[in-house]
């Protein structure tokens, strides 16, 4: 695979692809600025020229579908039958009511883009659930109209939903296809069975409820992850059907074992060859081998191949390189499905002595807990924000990511592996009961190629977990889990119960520890074979910018001295972690701010204080903190607070100094005013009178100064500044950044204390969301304006489709304006299946018996006779019949609103015979002529049910009938 870094030229000059690997691009994120490292400067990264690289396709046959999507917030409840007859066709395949039939008007839907969370609109309300972050989630629907092309009769076609919040419900063409009881898998629909194909278009309909709930945070709703149609050859590759974890034998050798599982919707056997090619990092085929393989009808086989590596490149978090396996399917000597999968020459294992090792060498993990939400997006998380957030990430020297307590989206997994971090990747629901083992089942099946997953994590923190049935839960949980993947142990992350004479970390391969960090000792003593790991620590809590804590506005100090009851301060937690060994590493909670699970204060506050940054992604101290525990190859050093605190003049403030160096000299204004040897754990803590001016620190490694951290005291915000995290986005319409708001001073530097209101327009791009990384503020995260908090605020930039420059402005009273360009390059949009316009469509008639004069147009079955009259569908000739030419078809159809306001077109696109129609009694239109052909009439206004009759008189000899869709649209205006 070619992983390349887009880099751009001179202004306007377009983009110019320059080949590196991904760790260059992501050495992007070393052009950050090391935290509060200029006096006065932005605590944010310097903005990158660079666009990251794009995950290459893996999978050709999906295409995004994700435009032309209609939302309707709240329940649409469907009239109950009225009667035995309507009782009796309500439950019949296609049937379905209310916004799930396929007539059902929604034209007043509002037109949404995936992914959507609809929570992330919602105000705050006291009455919501607190764990929820205050937030109305409720019930929506959701409906598609989607043309499917002749060409695409005979394919395998899927629906495929990356991850719909919470539970769901989806109707294709009236039919009823899934019900998901889980935000956190996907949902993929075989459509093939149900698929209309040219202008007998197709309806997809979802109901969701999000009143559900899995978890005691912020979980958005709506389908907030990718959602996208497949379409495959008969005989393909199913999804998430190819499994080739590399492995090493315990000669050394390395081999790629293929399983290559594939589906069938053929109406024959079919066989095929099955190619697998390995791929090295640039490109360059190294391996391959094939072999054959027979696929009954509507069924499925696998297939295996070995493909033996000789001396691979090995994937590690410094240098992850990533190797690609190319997997075909060929029909005879055409190659009718193809796949990519990226994966990772890398060895894993836990010592019960040593911890966690990563091709043979210890690795601590220097870990954080992520939940999946962002400030101003909810869950409906750009990938490019993800990459972002995992930048920053990197940069504080994180290696590890939990993803607590659900399985995350793939693409998460993708920049992992392309990245360098290890993870555990987290089932939600502790359950081994089919419905909940299919979940299970499916992340493995998903995750278990990625080089980064080194850990099943099967539950957290489960009252059960010491007790005997949770036991035989958890051991039917890991056999599945080891069933589909042997290389990665399972782990479950446990508050307590370890010392219970029965437990789960009697039946998982790794203990994790959620806190209780007073018993790792324990029971690494009574349990010396057992390796361990925390699974969660910390919950610590700090507010971004503020250092001293105020109960009543419910403002915690960030100088690392609050933590939960079960908790520890960030320096205490990584000390008991760091001094031992045999402790794997640790996962804090939680890297990010999040939305929900208020903790310590409740209502106004709507977000959790955990995070190392805040919901914005802005580093707290938390983040230097960590930055001088977890980095080691680059010197640090980081200062807090900063140095604005106008009429504390002579007063004492405390200043915290995080290094990784061995000594640190404090200055005031160019004077000595503290210096001592690094505690690299603990950091170093100084008493220094206040004075305006310039603090500045110095870390030395022996006489040599290795870093510096400077803060200088700003005077009055004088004007707005706007720093984007790049200076250019892919003009994709889909690429994302977060844009910093901050105010300045005449001289320039960032003011730390401005709390202003400020408002912004953007052009050439959409804003997304916005936020400020206030836990207490109630402003919006949508729209244009937003109060700076403690010096800043963030607007979450998504650039529209095509080149040109993105500019954005921002203005707060009696402050320069800001203004902002970005170049946007032109890259291409990823695909996406085209919007079709909703009509409403008359599909469904009763088809009377043939009669050999022409019948009275009055003519119907006695209600409840469901059987003298046929059922068809619009598009379906009928036979010459011996006992006569003439039949009536019947419909009863209660048109869209705008219709019976105004009346409207009824189009009949192609009848075989001569026709008369009929609506409500009076004859409308008629066509003279046999052949095929169409018919139009107008249809007057009216509402509740209109009865259509079309009299059909057939050419002798010939089929007749309704040949073509027929279609009742609102008269032009
Ligand atoms: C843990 C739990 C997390 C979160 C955290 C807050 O017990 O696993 O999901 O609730 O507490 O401190």
């Amino acid at each position: 695979m070619n992983r390349r870094q887009i880099l751009l030229g001179t202004a306007g000059a377009g983009a110019t692809l320059a080949v590196g690997g991904i760790s260059s691009a992501v050495t992007g994120k070393a052009r950050s600025a090391p935290t509060g490292s200029d006096a006065g400067a932005l605590p944010m990264p310097v903005p990158s020229r660079i666009l990251p690289a794009p995950v290459p396709e893996q999978d050709r046959s999906r295409t995004r579908m994700e435009r032309g999507w209609l939302f309707h917030e709240g329940d649409v409840v469907a009239p109950a039958p009225d009667g035995h007859n309507a009782t009796y066709l309500s439950v019949k395949a296609g049937n379905a009511l209310g916004a799930a039939a396929m007539a059902y008007d929604d034209s007043d839907w509002a037109p949404v883009r995936l992914p959507h969370d609809w929570a992330s609109a919602q105000p705050f309300v006291k009455t919501a659930n607190i764990s929820q972050g205050y937030r109305p989630r409720g019930i929506g629907w959701y409906r598609r109209t989607l043309r499917l092309e002749p060409a695409d009769r005979g394919k395998t076609i899927l629906l495929h939903f990356d991850g719909i919040a919470t539970n769901a419900t989806v109707w294709v063409n009236g039919s009823v296809v899934a019900h998901n009881w889980s935000a956190y898998n996907s949902v993929e629909i075989d459509l093939t069975p149900f698929a209309r194909f040219g202008d007998d278009l197709n309806v997809i309909a979802v109901r969701v409820d999000a009143d559900a709930m899995e978890g005691w945070w912020y979980e958005g709703a709506g389908i907030y992850r990718h959602a996208c149609l497949i379409r495959r050859a008969p005989v393909a590759i199913i999804t998430d059907g190819v499994h080739c974890d590399p492995r090493r034998g315990p000669d050394g050798v390395w081999h790629v074992p293929v399983s290559v599982t594939l589906g069938s919707s053929d109406r024959r056997s079919v066989d095929v060859t099955v190619e697998a090619m390995l791929l090295d990092p640039d490109g360059t085929q190294i391996a391959s081998a094939q072999t054959s393989a027979t696929v009954a009808m509507l069924e499925r086989a696998t297939a295996t191949i070995a493909m033996p590596v000789t001396a691979p490149r090995i994937w590690s978090i410094e240098t992850p390189t990533l190797y690609t396996v190319v997997t075909r399917v060929r029909l005879g000597d055409a190659i009718v499905d193809e796949r990519r999968t990226p994966i990772g020459f890398r060895t894993i294992r836990f010592d019960a002595d040593r911890g966690f090792f990563l091709n043979e060498q210890p690795v601590k993990l220097k870990g954080v807990c992520l939940h999946q939400d962002h400030a101003g997006v909810g869950t409906a998380i750009p990938d490019s924000l993800v990459r972002w957030r995992l930048e920053r990430l990197k940069a504080m020297g994180c290696n590890a990511i939990r993803c607590s307590h659900n399985a995350p989206a793939a693409e998460l997994l993708d920049l992992c592996d392309a990245m360098g971090f290890v993870v555990m990747d987290e089932n939600r629901q502790f359950n081994p009961a089919p419905d909940y083992m299919a979940q299970l089942e499916w992340m493995v099946r998903r995750d278990r190629n990625h080089p980064s997953v080194i850990l099943w994590s099967v539950f957290n923190e489960e009252p059960m977990q010491g007790t005997e049935a949770g036991v035989e839960m958890l051991r039917r949980m890991a056999h599945a889990a080891h069933a589909l993947d042997d290389s990665r142990p399972v782990t479950a992350a446990m508050n307590g119960a370890f010392f219970d004479p029965v437990n789960v970390s009697s039946v998982v391969g790794v203990t994790g520890f959620n806190y209780y960090q007073g018993d790792y000792d324990r029971f690494h003593q009574l349990n010396p074979t057992k390796p361990i790991t925390s699974s969660e620590d910390t919950s610590a809590y700090e507010t971004r910018g503020a250092f001293a804590s105020d109960p009543a506005r419910h403002i915690q100090s960030s100088y690392d001295v609050e933590a939960a009851s079960w908790g520890d301060t960030h320096r205490g937690t990584w000390k008991e972690i760091a001094e031992r060994p045999f402790v794997a590493g640790g996962f804090v909670w939680t890297g990010f701010d999040y939305h929900g699970e208020p903790t310590p204060h409740e209502w106004p506050t709507i977000s959790s204080f955990f995070g190392i940054l805040d919901l914005c992604g802005f580093p707290k101290t938390a983040f230097d903190i960590h930055r001088a525990h977890w980095v080691d190859d680059t010197p640090v050093v980081s200062l807090t607070p900063h140095w604005t605190w106008p009429g504390r003049e002579g007063a004492p403030v405390t200043v915290l100094v995080m290094s990784n160096a061995e000594r640190v000299v404090l200055r005031l204004n160019g004077r000595i005013v503290g210096q001592a040897a690094v505690d690299r754990i603990m950091g170093n803590e100084f008493i220094v009178p206040y004075a305006p001016g310039r603090i500045k620190v110095t870390a030395l490694r022996g006489n040599a100064v290795v870093a510096t951290a400077a803060h200088a005291t700003a005077g009055p915000p004088v004007a707005l500044r706007l720093t984007p995290a790049r200076t250019v986005m892919a003009g994709d319409g889909e690429d994302a950044q977060p844009v910093t708001i901050d105010a300045v001073d005449a001289a320039g530097r960032h003011v730390p204390t401005a709390n202003l209101p400020t408002r912004f327009a953007v052009e050439g791009a959409a804003i997304i969301g916005i936020g400020n990384g206030d836990p207490n503020s109630h402003e919006p995260e949508k729209g244009n304006a937003r109060s700076l908090f403690n010096g800043l605020a963030q607007v979450i930039l998504q650039s529209d489709a095509g080149r040109g420059q993105i500019v954005m402005t921002a203005t707060a009273p009696g402050l320069k304006p800001a203004r902002l360009a970005i170049h946007r390059a032109g890259i291409a949009a990823p695909g996406q299946i085209p919007v079709a316009t909703a009509t409403m469509a008359i599909r469904e008639w009763r088809r009377s018996p043939a009669f050999a004069a022409r019948p009275d147009p009055a003519l119907a079955p006695v209600d409840g006779d469901n059987n003298s009259w046929a059922f068809v569908r619009s598009g379906t000739p009928v036979d010459p019949s011996a006992a006569g030419r003439w039949r009536i078809y019947r419909a009863g159809v209660s048109p869209w609103r705008r219709v019976a306001q105004e009346g409207g077109l009824i189009r009949f696109a192609a009848i075989a015979g001569r026709a008369e129609l009929w609506i409500d009694g009076t004859r409308l239109a008629v066509k003279d002529a046999g052949q095929t052909g169409t018919l139009e009439a107008t249809m007057p206004a009216g509402g509740a049910v209109r009865t259509i009759v079309l009299m059909v008189e057939a050419l002798p000899g010939v089929s007749s009938g309704i040949v073509g869709a027929v279609t009742l649209e609102p008269r032009a205006r």
